[in-house]
């Protein structure tokens, strides 16, 4: 386990997120590294306008569970909690629970947020806008957590300013390339699997871990897999999410291969075949273009998602285990 000391806050600096210029020129877009940042103390970022967001998303944007889950956790022994997704954010302080709140800038004045803090990424980057910059399809997250909780071993199919608004966080992130940790068919995108990967303790020896407190921040490079636990008080958390075309189109293969895995025809890595996967990426485009008017509300998304990935696909709604 390799442990990174967080780096200082630079007060000449306005930007709300704060990179060194070696990281980004020697890490970024490919290898994990600690950042700065100056929204904690946000008004969207607190406790009563955060139980007011929970309220007002739409359900399938919040996910919500009991927090004291182990890495390794199987998702079907997840304790779902009785309580409404806002009473859980105001009772955060006691309730051990864990909560994800979905794509926020949904909500303008969070896109506002998320695209302010990764505008001022792209100008470090000598960019002048989010689009010259490759920001594409930027999404926000935003993690509270009780004291102690857990998010399970998994990777996310985007790149993403990871920012410790409140309390401490121990993110513990493992390379990508080390298929020991991760096979290839784990990494393939489904909606019918858990976000969970079967974790094993000896794992941990190849951990780089941040330890963050309020201010602190750390960039999560593309599928690289990590769990992370809060420290001994409550927490809030945002990933600052986008995705460039390049992994848009990874994660449209990777959706093909998984769908066409499940019929029975497992697909090569992707890149050992490119014009196979040309094929695949081009096929399954056009096929979501026929869907995509039909995904406006949720009870079609979560229709469509029962029909093409399984009722597993929807797990996420609590009412059939909470009750
Ligand atoms: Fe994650």
């Amino acid at each position: 386990m390799n442990q990174h000391a967080p780096i200082q806050h630079d007060p000449s600096t306005h930007d709300l997120i704060q990179i060194r210029p070696k990281d980004l020129a020697g890490r970024f877009p490919d290898r994990p590294f600690p950042t700065r940042h100056s929204l904690s103390g946000h008004s969207l970022l607190t406790l009563p306008s955060l139980a007011e967001l929970a309220r007002a998303l739409p359900r399938d944007q919040v996910e919500y569970s009991a927090g004291d889950l182990a890495p390794n956790q199987r998702p079907e022994d997840v304790k779902m909690l009785n309580l409404s997704p806002d009473e859980v954010v105001r009772r955060i302080e006691t309730a051990n629970a864990w909560m994800v709140l979905k794509r926020v800038e949904s909500d303008p004045a969070y896109s506002a947020l998320v695209n302010d803090a990764l505008l001022s990424v792209a100008r470090q980057r000598g960019f002048a806008t989010l689009e010259e910059a490759g920001f594409h399809d930027i999404q926000g997250f935003i993690f509270v957590s009780s004291a102690n909780a857990v998010t399970p071993f998994h990777f996310d199919a985007e790149e993403n300013f990871f920012v410790q608004i409140r309390g401490d966080k121990f993110f513990h992130i493992f390379d990508n390339a080390d298929r020991a940790l991760v096979s290839e068919e784990e990494l393939e995108i489904s909606p019918a699997k858990h976000r969970n990967l079967a974790y094993r303790e000896e794992f941990e020896e190849r951990a780089e871990v941040y330890a963050m407190k309020e201010g602190d921040g750390m960039f999560v490079p593309y599928l690289w897999p990590h769990w992370v636990r809060t420290g001994s008080s409550w927490s809030i958390s945002m990933a600052i999410t986008w995705k460039s075309p390049q992994v848009s189109r990874n994660n449209t293969l990777l959706t093909a291969n998984a769908m066409l895995r499940s019929m029975g025809y497992p697909q090569a890595a992707p890149g050992s075949r490119p014009v196979l996967d040309a094929v695949k990426v081009a096929g399954l485009r056009t096929a979501r273009a026929v869907v995509e008017p039909l995904r406006r509300s949720e009870r079609m998304r979560r229709a469509l998602r029962g029909l093409v990935f399984g009722r597993k696909a929807n797990y996420y709604y609590n009412e059939d285990k909470a009750a």
